[in-house]
Formats: C-alpha cells, sequence, structure tokens
C-alpha cells in the first residue's frame, strides 16, 4: 500500500498537544519552556552546532565545553563533574561499568531504574537485590533500611559497589548517609542515582544532596527538576574511590560521537540558573507551592494532597478513583502530570524564580473544571491492596546472566507463574521500575501488581502478550 508521506504523525501530534494550550506538571522542568528566558525559547535549532573552532568537543573538552564542566565541578563542590548527552541512563550504565569487573557483586535497590539492571549485565557483575521500605500503606515504595543494608553487607561484605536511588521517583529521601558509611566500612563504592534531585544542592527545604554525604559518584537528571532540555545529565564523581579516566572511557564510549549542542546549552543553563537561585526565589517558590497545595485542597472533599520530602513533588489522591482514573480527568482539562499508579498521581511543580511566572490560577481552575461533575462519596477506600510480605531483606538472581542467555522461554499465563523465573524485564513506564527482572522468580506479589496493572491500562513498554495475561519465564 502506498503511503502519505506528507504525513509527519509526531510532529503533528506535538502540534495538536501544544495547542490544546498544556500545563506541565511533569518533565522536563523547564515546563514546556515556561523557566526559559523568552528569546532561547525557540533557538534551539540554531544552536544545533557541531565541533565548530571554539565549540570544543565534548568527548575531550579543553575550551567552551571544559569552562561549563569547571562552573558544574565548582558549583556542586565535586572533584569532576561531566555533561551527559544520553540521559542518566547512561551516567548509571558507565559509573557501574566503571567500577565493576564480570563476576564481581553489586548490590541494588530492589526498585531500582532499569537502566541500573542494564548496566549490571553489561558489567557481567552478580546483582543482589535489597527489598526497599513501604510507607505506612504499603503502597508506596521508599528506600532500603540500614538494616537491610547492614544484613545484606554481612552476606556479602566482598561486594564490589552499590547502587542506590536517591529520592525515590515520588520524592522521598531516607537516612541514606549511615548507609553510605556502613558500604564504606566494607570498602563499597557507592553510586547514588540521583536522577530526582539535581536542585538538592540548594539546601533547605530540600533534602540534602548524597553529594555532600559521601556519596562515591552522583548522577543527575538536570532536564528533570532544572530548565535542562530532555536527555540532559549530570555525572559527578565524588571521592578518590573512582577511577575518573575510567568514568571518561566508558562516557565515550557509551555516548554519541555528535552529541547535541543544544542539549550541552540547556545544561550549560541549567546550571547557572541553579547556581543564582537567591533565598528570596526559594521563599517565595515555597509560598506560591504553599498557596497552590491549599487551593488544591477546596477543589473536591475527596481530593487529597500528600506532602513527600521534595517540595518540588507532590502526590494526589482521589477517595473513590484510581490514580490512572485522576490522571485521565485531569488530562481532559489540559493538565498534565508526571506519572500515575493504582492510587495515585504525582505531580512535579516548577524550581520558579521570583521574576517568572506559572499558570498555577488557571490550574486551579481546570481541575475544578476535571473534578465537579464527580460525585461526593462516602469513602470506598477503593485502593489497590498494599505490600505487608517481605520474604526476606535481598534477594539474588536465580540464574546467572551466562545462564540466561543459553536457555530456552515459554509464554505461561501470568496466573500460573507463581515461581517460575522471568525471562523478561517487565516496566511499567513511567516510573521505568521493572515490577519482572530476568533471571528472578515470579512472586505472587509481582503477579497481583501486575494484573491490577494490565487491567488498569497501565503502560508497560514492548510486552504485547501481557495483553492477554501471559508473561515469558525460562524452560
Ligand atoms: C530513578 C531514575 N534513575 C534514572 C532514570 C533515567 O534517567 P534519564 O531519563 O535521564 O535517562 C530515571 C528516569 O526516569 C529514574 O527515574
Amino acid at each position: 500500500m502506498k503511503r502519505n508521506h506528507r504525513q509527519k504523525p509526531l510532529v503533528e501530534t506535538i502540534e495538536k498537544h501544544l495547542q490544546g494550550n498544556p500545563i506541565s506538571f511533569h518533565v522536563p522542568g523547564h515546563k514546556n519552556g515556561l523557566l526559559l528566558p523568552e528569546k532561547d525559547r525557540n533557538h534551539f535549532l540554531q544552536s544545533d552546532l557541531t565541533e565548530l573552532a571554539g565549540l570544543d568537543d565534548l568527548h575531550d573538552p579543553r575550551e567552551a565545553i571544559q569552562e561549563a564542566e569547571d562552573l558544574l565541578t565548582d558549583l556542586y563542590g565535586t572533584l569532576k563533574s561531566y555533561f551527559l548527552v544520553n540521559g542518566s541512563t547512561v551516567g548509571n550504565i558507565a559509573a557501574i561499568m566503571a567500577t565493576c569487573s564480570p563476576g564481581d557483586v553489586v548490590l541494588v535497590q530492589r526498585n531500582c531504574h532499569k537502566s541500573v539492571l542494564n548496566g549490571i549485565k553489561l558489567a557481567r557483575a552478580i546483582p543482589i537485590l535489597i527489598e526497599t521500605e513501604w510507607d505506612a500503606d504499603g503502597r508506596i515504595a521508599l528506600g532500603v533500611s540500614l538494616e537491610a543494608m547492614k544484613e545484606t553487607l554481612k552476606a556479602y561484605p566482598y561486594a564490589k559497589s552499590c547502587i542506590l536511588t536517591y529520592p525515590t521517583y515520588y520524592g522521598f529521601t531516607y537516612p541514606i548517609n549511615q548507609i553510605i558509611e556502613e558500604l564504606h566500612k566494607y570498602d563499597v563504592t557507592c553510586i547514588i542515582d540521583e536522577a530526582h534531585g539535581p536542585h538538592f544542592s540548594i539546601g533547605s527545604p530540600f533534602p540534602t544532596s548524597t553529594i555532600n554525604l559521601g556519596a562515591d559518584i552522583v548522577i543527575h537528571s538536570a532536564h528533570k527538576m532544572l530548565p535542562a532540555m530532555t536527555m540532559g545529565s549530570y555525572l559527578h564523581i565524588t571521592s578518590s574511590r573512582v577511577n575518573e579516566q575510567k568514568i571518561k572511557g566508558y562516557l565515550a564510549m557509551l555516548q554519541s560521537s555528535s552529541p547535541s549542542y543544544p542539549i550541552m546549552a540547556s545544561l550549560d543553563y541549567a546550571r547557572s540558573y541553579l547556581a543564582t537561585i537567591t533565598q528570596e526565589d526559594i521563599r517565595s517558590n515555597i509560598n506560591t507551592i504553599e498557596n497552590f497545595i491549599g487551593e488544591l485542597e477546596k477543589v473536591h472533599p475527596q481530593l487529597i494532597i500528600k506532602r513527600t520530602h521534595d517540595p518540588l513533588k507532590i502526590i494526589l489522591q482521589f477517595e473513590g478513583r484510581t490514580g490512572y482514573e485522576l490522571q485521565q480527568l485531569l488530562e481532559s482539562q489540559g493538565i498534565y502530570t508526571e506519572l500515575a499508579d493504582s492510587n495515585y498521581v504525582l505531580m512535579i511543580l516548577p524550581l520558579l524564580k521570583n521574576h517568572l511566572s506559572f499558570p498555577y490560577t488557571a490550574a486551579i481552575q481546570r481541575t475544578n473544571l476535571a473534578l465537579k461533575n464527580e460525585p461526593i462519596l462516602p469513602v470506598t477506600n477503593r485502593m489497590f491492596a498494599g505490600i505487608n510480605e517481605r520474604i526476606s531483606h535481598f534477594t539474588a538472581l536465580s540464574l546467572s546472566f551466562e545462564e540466561m542467555e543459553n536457555k530456552e522461554e515459554k509464554m505461561v499465563s501470568l496466573q500460573e507463574s507463581e515461581g517460575e523465573i522471568s525471562s523478561q524485564m517487565v516496566t511499567p513506564y513511567p516510573p521505568g521500575i521493572p515490577l519482572l527482572i530476568p533471571g528472578e522468580k515470579i512472586s505472587k506479589t509481582a503477579i497481583e501488581q501486575l494484573t491490577y496493572l494490565i487491567e488498569n491500562k497501565a503502560n508497560i513498554q514492548g510486552h504485547h502478550e501481557l495483553d492477554e495475561k501471559c508473561v515469558y519465564v525460562y524452560r
């Protein structure tokens, strides 16, 4: 069949989205360009250059990029900070590959981002998955506990490195300084996936960055919380435990040889934006957020707002509706949120400076419109069951990467998959945290969670067999 090449499906879909005058409560942190000066918003194509004289080379910086990276290093007070043009994804993978050799044991938080598990696989290391704590309702995964880390280290005192997520996607922190201290007692290199915390360097009322809590490598998705373009991230080396040349080598290997100048320029912009935030900016931003939360709380008696440890992240719950349903209601009025899960919707608020404005008033008006037809119901507590079972503080995979490569797969119904070994990574996106990991035994809880997600049409990347409630396992 002859295709119509006048069509530009992606261009047209983006245009349509923008015509709806959307309000962004999601990444990237520049909020549809609102946090960039007007003159810079539409100039990205013009800054899409290449390694011309004076424009330097990301993989061997000596001029403008070096200066920009030096300023980044200075701002965060690190030993060496790098620009990344392929997200924290490449930062995580490079950090793991530079600190682990094949066969090394790597401790990893069970609810890590998929790039962490991919990095461990590429490094041919052996992951030990540490279970996380849950909030009081067992519905939001938090960080790992010191107790879990101590137990894991007792079992694997020879672990080479550990990679933890701090803060969580939902904006929760945990006493990570004690965990880092414990890891260092065993000489374990501590990599922190701080993708969601590049703004923590501002200080109170934001949590403390692990750069200041003794971590060895810290990775930041600048694009998530700062006004940087998507894929713009930072990698920071923060201790002499780390071999700088190895990191540099892997970054050069894993990133494009034609790094995007618009992304790099936006990283430079984001660093400067962060460095010039004043106490007055912070105070007024926090006041604006407090007012916004106060107004949201008045919209509907069933709309509940939960605060997190990061003032820029708030969680919305609507009694009687799933998070997916609430997200759809908000989208019907052009309010786009970061993610929905069975119970909640996550909103990412802007890191606003005093002279900038954000359509908070419109957001409240639209939330009113979105929820005005929602009847006031008795509380049904129609929430997805929390996680109550804890089998152990940590688990190892049931098969090594080599064993997995030589094994055949089969498809089984999800209901009958308990105890089978998953051969696929099944990752709801966002948040990009795998529910099933290749080589891991499938638990009853994972089956329940996955069934619920499928029934609620959550976005699960690339697994069409899941529509039929089937999964692939090893024979
Ligand atoms: C905790 C965490 N780490 C790493 C990543 C990957 O970051 P990026 O999108 O910058 O590649 C994400 C993305 O959502 C994330 O949530």
